[in-house]
């Protein structure tokens, strides 16, 4: 059989972790893939840099655009992350020349998915992101999938690790906020500007990406309310603690009587519930839908092997042959859903 064919760019955090699951459960991953999955070339920027793993094999490019529109890959992923620049030009060029694209990059598809989505379908091809919402847990395959024969009421949940980690780790642990922000970035769980992270701005992200595909709507990303953590104090949280509740970074995408609303604010919510007692860099992910009720993931959003986890998923699934578009062409723009909305009783 034909293997897969991977030109991957990006070999930080999720990059490296990617290729140490493909080299240790390769056989398995095979199996269950029906066919081999190899990598053939990789990019980053520094070609010298030790990243812990072996890279004997692949060829490299200095170029990501150059990566994407290789003649020997079958996918394109892209783990270097921004919302444009060389993330988006070699995404456009990948599905230009005909491969399928897995990214984690949220920052990129919250701003520029639907008209990425548009050039994949153009092309025949689909572009895959589970990595980008909620790290490993599988909450794109979760609504595109198990809940595919639902209409979507809500989501909610807690959608940024580092957020979740600091707010958590200064309550239990009483540190102050730059030693914990140092702990998150050692591992790993920061984006390169962590001022995406404190500010709500990532977890915003990946609520347009839920509220899109959930909705089924163009979800602007200026539409949704941000307000991040940074001015969330300790004082804050022990007199929250003190009345028995725990503060989180909280998103809701709801329809509501004015229409699609989309925020991303600290909320406080009672700590012996499902939501209080998340702790560290966990996700939680509330889906509901009109006729399952309630659904509840929880699981890593950040880190390494979780987001690698959650890349695989979308590898293999194209190794096997799964087409499906997980993004597709929005139903109806975010002011048909208000109109909608404010007519209806
Ligand atoms: P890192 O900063 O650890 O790694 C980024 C990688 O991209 C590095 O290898 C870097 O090269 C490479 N790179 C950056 N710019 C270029 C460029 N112009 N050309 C070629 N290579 C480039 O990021 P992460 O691995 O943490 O994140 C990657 C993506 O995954 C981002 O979109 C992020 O939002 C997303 N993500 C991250 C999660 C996490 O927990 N870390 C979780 C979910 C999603 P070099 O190493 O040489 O500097
Ligand atoms: N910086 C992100 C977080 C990575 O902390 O949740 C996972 O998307």
């Amino acid at each position: 059989t034909e293997p897969l064919r991977l030109g991957i760019a990006g070999l930080g955090t999720v990059g490296v972790g990617v290729v140490r699951i493909l080299r240790r459960n390769a056989e398995m991953i095979a199996a269950r893939a029906g066919r081999p999955v190899e990598i053939v070339a990789v990019s980053a920027r520094e070609r010298a840099r030790d990243r812990g793993v072996a890279l004997t094999g692949y060829d490299w490019e200095d170029d990501a655009v150059a990566l994407a529109r290789r003649d020997d890959i079958d996918v394109y992923v892209e783990l270097m992350g921004g919302s444009d620049g060389p993330a988006k030009a070699s995404v456009e060029a990948a599905l230009d020349s005909g491969k399928d694209v897995v990214t984690a990059n949220k920052a990129l598809l919250a701003i520029h998915g639907l008209d990425l989505a548009g050039r994949a379908e153009a092309a025949g091809r689909t572009i895959r992101f589970e990595a980008a919402v909620a790290g490993g847990i599988p909450v794109m395959k979760a609504l595109t999938e198990g809940l595919a024969g639902n209409e979507i009421t809500r989501i909610m949940g807690v959608m940024n690790g580092t957020c979740n980690y600091i707010l958590t780790r200064m309550e239990s642990a009483g540190l102050p906020y730059e030693a914990v922000f140092e702990e998150a970035n050692a591992l790993g769980y920061l984006e390169a500007d962590p001022t995406l992270d404190v500010g709500g701005i990532d977890a915003a992200h990946k609520l347009t990406l839920l509220a899109a595909v959930g909705f089924g709507a163009r979800v602007p990303f200026e539409a949704v309310q941000i307000e991040g953590i940074e001015r969330v104090s300790i004082e804050d949280i022990e007199a929250a603690a003190r009345m028995g509740y725990r503060v989180k970074l909280l998103g809701v995408a709801q329809m509501t009587g004015r229409g699609l609303e989309a925020r991303m604010s600290p909320c406080l919510v009672p700590a012996n519930s499902p939501l209080g007692e998340l702790d560290g860099a966990t996700n939680m992910v509330v889906l509901e839908g009109d006729a399952v009720g309630q659904i509840v993931l929880q699981g890593a959003g950040a880190g390494e092997g979780p987001t690698a986890s959650a890349v695989l998923s979308d590898i293999v699934d194209l190794a096997r042959g799964l087409r499906v578009p997980t993004y597709g062409a929005p139903t109806k723009s975010l002011g048909e859903l208000r109109t909608a909305a404010a007519a209806s009783p």
